[in-house]
This record gives C-alpha cells, sequence and structure tokens, in this order.
C-alpha cells in the first residue's frame, strides 16, 4: 500500500499526491495546487510545525521519551544535569563530560548583586513569583553583552549554562524577597537540586537538607525537563525564529507556562483539592464539573489520551515524600477524585486522565513550597528543554521566521467615518 495521500482541488481538477513519512506529509504541497490555499488549523491539532530529535510522545500508548531513553529509566537512573546534558547534546555525558558539565553549571549559579538589589527589590512586595521569575530570565540577558550573539556556538553555550546554572538562583530569589527573607547565596559544595533546596529553605545554620526530599526535587525536575511541542515550547521557538537572544525567549516560553491550561495547572489542582476539602464533597464536584462548571484541574491533555506516564512516577514519589513530611491531607480527597472520574463515563469516553500536574502540586506541597511556587518549579527545569528547543531550530535549515497565514474574518473595505457621525 503506497504510503501518499492525494489531495484534489474540485474547483480546478488539479491534484497533487505526496508521500506520507512517518504519518506526516509536507503541507507545502497545497501551494502547489494554488498559493491562496490554506490549511484552517487553530491550536495546531494537525500541524507538524518542525522536525525534532529531542523528545518521543505517544499520547495513544502513555510513552515519553527523552532523545530515545525511556522517562521511567531516566527518572529511576539518572540525575537532572545528566537529563539536561543529554537533551541538550543528544547523548548521555561520559564521565568526564558529566564532570565538566556539573562544576560548570556549579560555578555559573551566583548572579549579579544588581539583580537582587535593584531588579527585585522593585517588586511589590506582594508579586508572584512567576511573574518576577518570567521578568527576572528577561532582564537577566541584559547583563550579557554576548547574549545575543547567537551565532557563535561558545556564545549560545554560554548563555545556556548561565540560564540553566542560574534559573534556581532566581526561583530561590523570587520566593525569600516575596517572603521577606534574606537571600541565601549559592553554596557551590552542593548538586544542584540541594543547592536550589537550601537556597530557598536556610534560615540560620541549623537547616539540614534530607536526601530524600533532595531526591524528589531532581526527579521532578527530570520528569518537568522538555515535553515536545507544548505551548511554552513552542512560544520558545517562534521567538527563537526571530532570532531573539534565549534569555527573551526563555521569557516569553515562561510567560506561556504560567498559563493556568498550561504550567499553571498544578497551581489550579492545589486550589481545586482546597476548594473541594474533604472526600464527600467529591461526587458532588464531579457533578459540577459533568454540568459544565470548571474543569477537573490535572485531568486531560492534548497528547496523552491515557495515563500520563510522569503521572504515574510523581504518585510513587508522593507516597516517598509523605513518609518524611507526613501525608498531606489533600492526597485522600485527590485518590477519591481519581478514582472517581476514572470509573465515569464523562471522563472515560473523553480520554482524559491524569496529567503530570494532578500529583506534582501535592508533592511540591509537601516538600514545603507555597502554591504561587508550582509553576516556577516547573520553569527551573524546563529551561533546559526550552534551550534544546533553541538550539535545534538554530540549526534547521528547514526553518525560517515563524509566520502563520489567517482567514480574514473581519469587514470588508469602508470609509471612515467622523466621530460626529458615528
Ligand atoms: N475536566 C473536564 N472536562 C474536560 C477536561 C477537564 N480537565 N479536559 C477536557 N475536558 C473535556 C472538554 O470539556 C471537552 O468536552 P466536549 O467534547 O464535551 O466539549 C473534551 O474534554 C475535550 O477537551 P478540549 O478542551 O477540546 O481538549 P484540549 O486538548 O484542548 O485541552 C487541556 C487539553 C489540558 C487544556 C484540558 O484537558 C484541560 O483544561 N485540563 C485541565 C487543565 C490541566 O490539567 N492542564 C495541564 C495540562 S498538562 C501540563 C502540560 O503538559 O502542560
Amino acid at each position: 500500500m503506497a504510503e501518499t495521500i492525494t489531495i484534489i482541488d474540485d474547483r480546478t481538477g488539479k491534484q497533487i499526491t505526496v508521500p506520507i513519512t512517518e504519518g506526516v506529509f509536507p503541507s507545502a504541497a497545497l501551494r502547489e495546487l494554488d498559493p491562496n490555499l490554506r490549511m484552517y488549523d487553530p491550536a495546531f491539532l494537525s500541524t507538524a510545525a518542525c522536525k525534532s530529535a529531542i523528545t518521543y510522545l505517544d499520547g495513544e500508548e502513555g510513552i515519553l521519551r527523552y532523545r530515545g531513553y525511556p522517562i521511567e529509566q531516566l527518572a529511576e537512573k539518572s540525575n537532572f544535569l545528566e537529563v539536561a546534558y543529554l537533551l541538550l547534546n543528544g547523548e548521555l555525558p561520559t564521565d568526564a563530560e558529566s564532570e565538566k558539565w556539573t562544576y560548570d553549571v556549579i560555578h555559573h549559579t551566583m548572579i549579579h548583586e544588581n539583580m537582587r538589589k535593584r531588579f527585585v527589590d522593585g517588586f511589590h512586595y506582594d508579586a508572584h513569583p512567576m511573574g518576577m521569575f518570567v521578568s527576572a530570565i528577561a532582564a537577566l540577558g541584559t547583563f550579557y553583552t554576548d547574549a545575543k550573539s547567537i551565532d557563535e556556538t561558545n556564545s549560545l553555550a554560554k548563555q545556556t549554562l548561565r540560564l540553566i546554572a542560574k534559573t534556581p538562583t532566581i526561583a530561590a530569589m523570587c520566593y525569600r524577597f516575596s517572603m521577606g527573607l534574606p537571600f541565601v547565596a549559592p553554596d557551590n559544595s552542593l548538586d544542584y537540586s540541594a543547592n536550589f533546596l537550601n537556597m530557598m529553605f536556610r534560615i540560620g545554620d541549623d537547616y539540614r537538607i534530607n536526601p530524600v526530599l533532595t531526591k524528589a526535587m531532581d526527579l521532578l525536575f527530570i520528569l518537568h525537563a522538555d515535553h515536545e511541542q507544548n505551548c511554552g515550547t513552542t512560544t520558545m521557538r517562534v521567538v527563537a525564529s526571530a532570532h531573539a537572544d534565549p534569555y527573551s525567549a526563555a521569557a516569553a516560553a515562561a510567560s506561556a507556562l504560567y498559563g493556568p491550561l498550561h504550567g499553571g495547572a498544578n497551581e489550579a489542582v492545589v486550589r481545586m483539592l482546597q476548594d473541594i476539602g474533604t472526600v464527600d464533597n467529591v461526587p458532588g464536584f464531579i457533578a459540577d464539573v459533568k454540568a459544565g462548571k470548571g474543569r477537573l484541574q490535572g485531568f486531560g491533555h492534548r497528547v496523552y489520551k491515557n495515563y500520563d506516564p510522569r503521572a504515574t512516577i510523581i504518585k510513587k514519589a508522593a507516597y516517598e515524600v509523605f513518609e518524611v513530611m507526613g501525608k498531606s491531607p489533600l492526597l485522600d480527597v485527590a485518590l477519591k477524585l481519581e478514582d472517581t472520574a476514572l470509573k465515569d463515563d464523562y471522563f472515560v469516553s473523553r480520554k482524559l486522565y491524569p496529567n503530570v500536574d494532578f500529583y506534582s502540586g501535592l508533592i511540591y506541597q509537601a516538600l514545603g513550597f507555597p502554591v504561587d511556587m508550582f509553576t516556577v518549579l516547573f520553569a527551573i527545569p524546563r529551561t533546559a528543554g526550552w534551550l534544546a528547543h533553541y538550539a535545534e531550530l538554530l540549526h534547521d535549515d528547514d526553518q525560517k521566521i515563524s509566520r502563520p497565514r489567517q482567514w480574514y474574518t473581519g469587514v470588508d473595505a469602508r470609509d471612515y467615518v467622523a466621530i460626529a457621525k458615528r
């Protein structure tokens, strides 16, 4: 059976046959039929906007792989910095590469004093940490004169290193500012995730980082590091296609992530669980969702039509954290919600399963993070994925500046009407 598709333009009788490769056909073929023909595809439901060799996702089967490695194996055996290296370079690092990469990241965690004293101090006392994070990432680029030299391989590698190293410092700084706590400088003797927890939570000298919690933090970073062409990553690519510097592009991607339908969903999940309050209220809440009064946050996904594999791993890790920190009172509500929804035809028929955010909020909360920080915690590791896509796009000869077409539905040409006559 030929792997081709034939498109006939019934207005002219012209037809064109093009190859289908791995389920994809070049829509440029449509231009051969009629240069003014457009495909209407809001929200890119049927559009592959790029080729990518970074992350493989099969939503029907619930498969997620970074550079070919199953997420389950990376979650069990790897660590975040190794995964970041893998995403950026395509291969796991050797011993020597790993040592150098880790050393380099850890020795770039400091930020310019003006970022804290002048930039962050200028925010209103109750500014949302994610709003601060987005602005701080964009501002960070202004501290480096070589930030915009993206055509030089060494410069782009330097900006990539800086962003990955400094995002935890910036995130912790935004949190400490919002709490009115003094800033804790990075500690080069700690690994990436332990250093982040230390900058977040150290008060005085007696703070001891629990290795179970550090491992959980690192695991959450691994699971959130990339997820192919989601809203934030697409934003990263669109901004990168204009050759904006990686700081500006990452700030734009982080802004997309801030949205409650994307990275803000973990925050929405915990607020939803708090609103539901007790297990007894779950049936009433589910009935409301089915009646169209709001959504079951943390359920459903554009691509996964099966259990999100990250949700399975997070659910297991949550229990390990609860053993150290005590069980979240919201866990029972979450379990009851999941159980009820997965037995209900409304959710089953629409293939709505728990996504990564359904349990991540509970684990973040158990680790001691306030709800406002949840999306920031997503943005820190996702920066590695964004930068991998940024570099991939720059080196892709098929790519040009992103510029979709539109289907104009406004009024036809008309003459200007003077204000007195309107
Ligand atoms: N609760 C109730 N109904 C839902 C939900 C939900 N969470 N999600 C989808 N539906 C229904 C929706 O009403 C629609 O029903 P109908 O066909 O009767 O109109 C059907 O399912 C399809 O929904 P859709 O909005 O067309 O699906 P989408 O692919 O555009 O939306 C989504 C995907 C993630 C935005 C959506 O499922 C949602 O809003 N979920 C809750 C928010 C959430 O958990 N977001 C985190 C996503 S995972 C993190 C990430 O990777 O970024």
